[in-house]
Protein backbone atom coordinates (compact mmCIF):
# COMPACT_ATOMS: atom_id res chain seq x y z
CA UNK A 1 0.00 0.00 0.00
CA UNK A 2 1.51 3.40 -0.74
CA UNK A 3 1.27 5.94 2.07
CA UNK A 4 1.71 9.27 0.62
CA UNK A 5 2.55 12.77 2.22
CA UNK A 6 -0.61 13.74 0.43
CA UNK A 7 -2.84 10.48 1.96
CA UNK A 8 -1.93 11.18 5.21
CA UNK A 9 -2.64 15.00 4.95
CA UNK A 10 -6.26 13.93 2.84
CA UNK A 11 -7.33 11.42 6.15
CA UNK A 12 -5.66 14.46 9.17
CA UNK A 13 -8.19 17.13 6.51
CA UNK A 14 -11.00 14.33 7.21
CA UNK A 15 -10.47 13.69 10.67
CA UNK A 16 -10.42 17.09 11.03
CA UNK A 17 -13.55 17.94 9.24
CA UNK A 18 -15.19 15.40 11.83
CA UNK A 19 -13.85 16.88 14.50
CA UNK A 20 -15.24 20.04 13.86
CA UNK A 21 -18.63 18.58 13.07
CA UNK A 22 -19.30 16.73 15.91
CA UNK A 23 -17.93 19.88 18.11
CA UNK A 24 -20.78 22.24 15.89
CA UNK A 25 -23.37 19.75 16.63
CA UNK A 26 -22.84 19.37 20.60
CA UNK A 27 -22.34 23.20 20.88
CA UNK A 28 -25.07 23.95 18.38
CA UNK A 29 -27.61 21.67 19.91
CA UNK A 30 -30.98 23.60 20.39
CA UNK A 31 -31.30 25.01 24.37
CA UNK A 32 -34.77 25.26 26.72
CA UNK A 33 -34.06 27.72 29.41
CA UNK A 34 -35.54 26.24 32.86
CA UNK A 35 -36.74 29.65 33.71
CA UNK A 36 -34.54 29.53 36.87
CA UNK A 37 -31.71 31.71 35.88
CA UNK A 38 -28.47 31.23 37.97
CA UNK A 39 -29.35 27.26 36.89
CA UNK A 40 -29.49 28.25 33.00
CA UNK A 41 -26.11 29.91 33.93
CA UNK A 42 -24.75 26.64 34.94
CA UNK A 43 -26.27 24.73 32.07
CA UNK A 44 -24.48 27.30 29.80
CA UNK A 45 -28.08 28.74 28.25
CA UNK A 46 -30.88 25.93 29.34
CA UNK A 47 -31.21 22.17 29.30
CA UNK A 48 -30.74 20.64 25.87
CA UNK A 49 -34.00 20.03 24.08
CA UNK A 50 -35.30 17.07 23.05
CA UNK A 51 -34.06 15.29 26.24
CA UNK A 52 -35.42 13.78 29.68
CA UNK A 53 -34.27 15.07 32.79
CA UNK A 54 -34.24 13.66 35.77
CA UNK A 55 -35.22 15.94 39.06
CA UNK A 56 -34.29 14.38 41.96
CA UNK A 57 -34.91 15.73 45.71
CA UNK A 58 -36.33 15.10 49.46
CA UNK A 59 -40.13 15.99 50.26
CA UNK A 60 -40.60 19.93 50.59
CA UNK A 61 -37.23 20.68 47.87
CA UNK A 62 -38.73 22.27 45.51
CA UNK A 63 -39.17 20.02 42.45
CA UNK A 64 -43.14 20.39 41.90
CA UNK A 65 -42.37 24.51 42.02
CA UNK A 66 -39.24 24.04 39.50
CA UNK A 67 -41.73 22.08 37.35
CA UNK A 68 -44.23 24.61 37.58
CA UNK A 69 -41.82 27.52 36.94
CA UNK A 70 -40.02 25.39 33.94
CA UNK A 71 -43.50 25.17 32.25
CA UNK A 72 -44.94 28.65 32.86
CA UNK A 73 -41.39 30.07 31.48
CA UNK A 74 -42.52 27.99 28.26
CA UNK A 75 -45.68 29.12 27.70
CA UNK A 76 -45.15 32.80 28.90
CA UNK A 77 -42.01 33.59 27.64
CA UNK A 78 -41.38 31.01 24.63
CA UNK A 79 -45.18 30.15 24.07
CA UNK A 80 -44.33 26.55 23.95
CA UNK A 81 -46.94 24.88 25.67
CA UNK A 82 -46.74 22.42 28.57
CA UNK A 83 -47.97 19.69 29.67
CA UNK A 84 -48.06 18.48 33.65
CA UNK A 85 -48.58 15.02 34.29
CA UNK A 86 -49.90 14.69 38.08
CA UNK A 87 -49.74 11.61 39.69
CA UNK A 88 -49.84 12.88 43.41
CA UNK A 89 -51.31 16.34 43.94
CA UNK A 90 -55.27 16.99 42.90
CA UNK A 91 -54.72 19.93 39.63
CA UNK A 92 -57.00 22.11 42.22
CA UNK A 93 -54.51 22.32 44.91
CA UNK A 94 -51.94 22.55 42.65
CA UNK A 95 -53.67 25.66 40.93
CA UNK A 96 -54.28 27.30 44.25
CA UNK A 97 -50.78 26.34 45.39
CA UNK A 98 -48.85 27.85 42.10
CA UNK A 99 -50.71 31.40 42.88
CA UNK A 100 -48.59 32.66 45.24
CA UNK A 101 -45.47 32.91 43.00
CA UNK A 102 -48.12 34.88 40.35
CA UNK A 103 -48.54 31.56 37.73
CA UNK A 104 -52.12 31.83 37.20
CA UNK A 105 -52.56 28.39 35.34
CA UNK A 106 -56.30 28.23 35.23
CA UNK A 107 -55.58 31.76 32.80
CA UNK A 108 -52.64 29.48 30.28
CA UNK A 109 -55.11 26.36 30.33
CA UNK A 110 -57.46 28.75 28.72
CA UNK A 111 -55.05 29.59 26.20
CA UNK A 112 -53.92 26.49 25.48
CA UNK A 113 -50.77 26.98 26.41
CA UNK A 114 -50.91 24.42 29.43
CA UNK A 115 -52.34 21.63 30.41
CA UNK A 116 -53.18 18.77 33.17
CA UNK A 117 -53.18 15.40 32.51
CA UNK A 118 -54.98 14.47 36.72
CA UNK A 119 -53.48 10.92 37.13
CA UNK A 120 -53.22 11.40 41.26
CA UNK A 121 -56.86 8.59 41.74
CA UNK A 122 -54.07 6.07 41.04
CA UNK A 123 -52.64 6.17 44.23
CA UNK A 124 -55.88 5.24 46.39
CA UNK A 125 -56.88 2.14 43.65
CA UNK A 126 -56.79 -0.74 46.53
CA UNK A 127 -57.29 -3.91 44.17
CA UNK A 128 -54.78 -6.18 42.52
CA UNK A 129 -57.46 -5.49 39.78
CA UNK A 130 -57.21 -2.71 39.39
CA UNK A 131 -53.76 -2.30 39.92
CA UNK A 132 -52.89 -4.15 36.63
CA UNK A 133 -55.40 -2.36 35.12
CA UNK A 134 -53.46 0.92 35.94
CA UNK A 135 -50.41 -0.83 34.83
CA UNK A 136 -51.13 -1.90 31.60
CA UNK A 137 -53.02 1.75 30.81
CA UNK A 138 -50.92 4.51 32.67
CA UNK A 139 -48.36 4.86 29.97
CA UNK A 140 -51.23 4.84 27.19
CA UNK A 141 -53.15 7.71 29.08
CA UNK A 142 -49.66 10.05 28.83
CA UNK A 143 -48.88 8.66 25.49
CA UNK A 144 -52.23 9.78 24.43
CA UNK A 145 -52.41 13.08 25.72
CA UNK A 146 -49.02 14.27 24.38
CA UNK A 147 -50.46 13.33 21.52
CA UNK A 148 -53.31 15.26 22.04
CA UNK A 149 -51.75 18.44 23.65
CA UNK A 150 -48.11 18.64 21.21
CA UNK A 151 -46.42 20.12 24.17
CA UNK A 152 -43.04 21.12 24.16
CA UNK A 153 -42.25 20.80 27.44
CA UNK A 154 -43.20 18.13 29.54
CA UNK A 155 -43.11 17.37 33.66
CA UNK A 156 -43.82 13.69 35.14
CA UNK A 157 -44.70 14.86 38.63
CA UNK A 158 -43.40 11.77 40.30
CA UNK A 159 -41.75 9.22 38.47
CA UNK A 160 -41.96 7.88 42.01
CA UNK A 161 -45.57 7.14 41.81
CA UNK A 162 -45.64 5.91 37.93
CA UNK A 163 -43.08 3.52 38.47
CA UNK A 164 -44.02 1.71 41.57
CA UNK A 165 -46.72 0.50 39.36
CA UNK A 166 -44.35 -1.89 38.49
CA UNK A 167 -41.98 -3.63 40.98
CA UNK A 168 -40.65 -6.23 38.52
CA UNK A 169 -37.05 -4.18 37.05
CA UNK A 170 -37.89 -5.72 33.32
CA UNK A 171 -41.15 -4.10 33.24
CA UNK A 172 -40.11 -0.84 35.42
CA UNK A 173 -37.52 -0.15 32.94
CA UNK A 174 -39.54 -1.22 30.11
CA UNK A 175 -41.98 1.78 31.49
CA UNK A 176 -39.35 4.18 31.91
CA UNK A 177 -38.25 3.69 28.14
CA UNK A 178 -41.12 4.15 27.10
CA UNK A 179 -42.34 7.61 28.67
CA UNK A 180 -38.77 8.98 27.38
CA UNK A 181 -39.73 7.36 23.80
CA UNK A 182 -42.57 9.53 23.80
CA UNK A 183 -41.08 12.32 25.05
CA UNK A 184 -38.42 12.54 22.12
CA UNK A 185 -40.45 11.21 19.33
CA UNK A 186 -42.42 14.48 19.79
CA UNK A 187 -38.95 16.30 20.30
CA UNK A 188 -40.00 17.68 23.72
CA UNK A 189 -38.41 17.70 26.87
CA UNK A 190 -38.96 16.74 29.72
CA UNK A 191 -38.51 16.83 33.66
CA UNK A 192 -38.93 13.66 35.45
CA UNK A 193 -39.37 14.48 39.37
CA UNK A 194 -38.39 11.84 41.71
CA UNK A 195 -38.07 11.69 45.83
CA UNK A 196 -34.28 11.08 46.42
CA UNK A 197 -33.66 7.85 48.54
CA UNK A 198 -30.57 7.09 50.25
CA UNK A 199 -29.48 3.72 52.07
CA UNK A 200 -27.09 3.96 55.22
CA UNK A 201 -24.82 2.87 52.85
CA UNK A 202 -25.67 6.18 50.30
CA UNK A 203 -27.52 6.71 47.16
CA UNK A 204 -29.85 3.79 45.86
CA UNK A 205 -29.30 4.76 42.06
CA UNK A 206 -31.71 3.41 40.14
CA UNK A 207 -32.65 2.01 36.21
CA UNK A 208 -34.17 5.30 35.67
CA UNK A 209 -30.83 7.57 36.36
CA UNK A 210 -28.95 5.39 34.31
CA UNK A 211 -31.43 5.93 31.59
CA UNK A 212 -32.14 9.64 31.40
CA UNK A 213 -30.10 12.21 29.55
CA UNK A 214 -29.65 14.24 32.63
CA UNK A 215 -29.31 14.26 36.24
CA UNK A 216 -30.32 17.34 38.51
CA UNK A 217 -30.70 16.86 42.57
CA UNK A 218 -31.57 18.82 44.76
CA UNK A 219 -29.86 18.74 48.16
CA UNK A 220 -30.30 19.94 51.87
CA UNK A 221 -27.09 20.09 53.81
CA UNK A 222 -26.86 21.28 57.94
CA UNK A 223 -24.29 23.91 58.22
CA UNK A 224 -24.00 24.00 62.24
CA UNK A 225 -27.65 24.61 62.88
CA UNK A 226 -28.37 26.08 59.49
CA UNK A 227 -30.15 24.32 56.86
CA UNK A 228 -28.36 24.94 53.51
CA UNK A 229 -30.57 24.29 50.06
CA UNK A 230 -28.18 23.15 47.32
CA UNK A 231 -28.27 21.88 43.90
CA UNK A 232 -25.95 20.05 41.65
CA UNK A 233 -26.19 19.06 38.09
CA UNK A 234 -24.72 15.47 38.41
CA UNK A 235 -25.23 14.06 34.71
CA UNK A 236 -25.99 16.27 31.34
CA UNK A 237 -25.09 14.37 28.59
CA UNK A 238 -23.92 16.09 25.12
CA UNK A 239 -23.07 19.74 26.83
CA UNK A 240 -20.60 21.09 29.07
CA UNK A 241 -21.33 22.28 32.25
CA UNK A 242 -20.89 23.24 36.01
CA UNK A 243 -21.02 20.31 38.53
CA UNK A 244 -20.40 22.09 41.76
CA UNK A 245 -22.83 22.35 44.07
CA UNK A 246 -24.30 25.77 44.16
CA UNK A 247 -26.98 27.40 46.80
CA UNK A 248 -30.52 27.80 45.94
CA UNK A 249 -33.73 29.55 47.44
CA UNK A 250 -37.27 29.14 47.09
CA UNK A 251 -39.47 32.79 47.41
CA UNK A 252 -42.15 34.35 45.79
CA UNK A 253 -41.18 34.28 42.67
CA UNK A 254 -40.29 30.57 42.93
CA UNK A 255 -36.45 28.92 42.43
CA UNK A 256 -33.69 30.95 42.22
CA UNK A 257 -29.85 29.44 42.28
CA UNK A 258 -26.42 31.20 43.27
CA UNK A 259 -24.65 29.84 40.23
CA UNK A 260 -21.35 31.81 41.36
CA UNK A 261 -21.58 31.15 45.16
CA UNK A 262 -19.67 27.91 46.08
CA UNK A 263 -20.46 25.62 49.03
CA UNK A 264 -17.64 23.92 50.94
CA UNK A 265 -19.04 20.62 52.92
CA UNK A 266 -17.84 17.34 53.81
CA UNK A 267 -20.29 14.60 52.76
CA UNK A 268 -21.07 13.52 56.09
CA UNK A 269 -22.71 16.75 56.19
CA UNK A 270 -25.06 16.30 53.03
CA UNK A 271 -28.01 14.76 54.70
CA UNK A 272 -29.38 11.36 53.89
CA UNK A 273 -32.24 11.20 52.38
CA UNK A 274 -32.10 14.97 50.78
N1 LIG B 1 -44.20 31.27 48.87
C1 LIG B 1 -43.15 30.57 49.30
N2 LIG B 1 -42.06 31.20 49.74
C2 LIG B 1 -40.98 30.51 50.15
N3 LIG B 1 -40.90 29.17 50.14
C3 LIG B 1 -41.96 28.50 49.72
C4 LIG B 1 -43.14 29.14 49.28
N4 LIG B 1 -44.02 28.18 48.90
C5 LIG B 1 -43.40 27.02 49.12
N5 LIG B 1 -42.18 27.19 49.61
C6 LIG B 1 -41.18 26.14 49.95
O1 LIG B 1 -41.30 25.13 48.95
C7 LIG B 1 -41.46 23.87 49.57
C8 LIG B 1 -42.42 23.00 48.77
O2 LIG B 1 -41.95 22.91 47.45
P1 LIG B 1 -42.44 21.71 46.52
O3 LIG B 1 -42.07 22.09 45.13
O4 LIG B 1 -43.87 21.39 46.77
O5 LIG B 1 -41.52 20.53 47.05
P2 LIG B 1 -41.39 19.03 46.51
O6 LIG B 1 -42.22 18.92 45.27
O7 LIG B 1 -39.93 18.83 46.26
O8 LIG B 1 -41.88 18.17 47.64
C9 LIG B 1 -41.98 24.14 50.96
O9 LIG B 1 -41.52 23.17 51.86
C10 LIG B 1 -41.40 25.50 51.27
O10 LIG B 1 -40.14 25.34 51.88
MG1 LIG C 1 -43.91 17.72 44.82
Amino acid sequence: MICSWAHVWNLEMRRDKLRHKVKWEFSSRARIPTGVRGLDNMLGGGLPSGTCILVLGGPGAGKTIFGIQFLCTGAIEHNEAGLYVSLDESPLYLRKNMECFGWNLTKLEKEGKFSILDLSPIRTFPSEIEASFVKMNLTKMIRNKVQEVQPKRIVIDSLATLVIQFPNIVERRNSVLELFQTVMDLGATGLMLNELQTTYRGRELRVEEFLAHGVIVFRTIEERLKILKAIQIEKMRGISHDSQLRPYTIDENGLKVFSKEKIFVPASRIRAGT
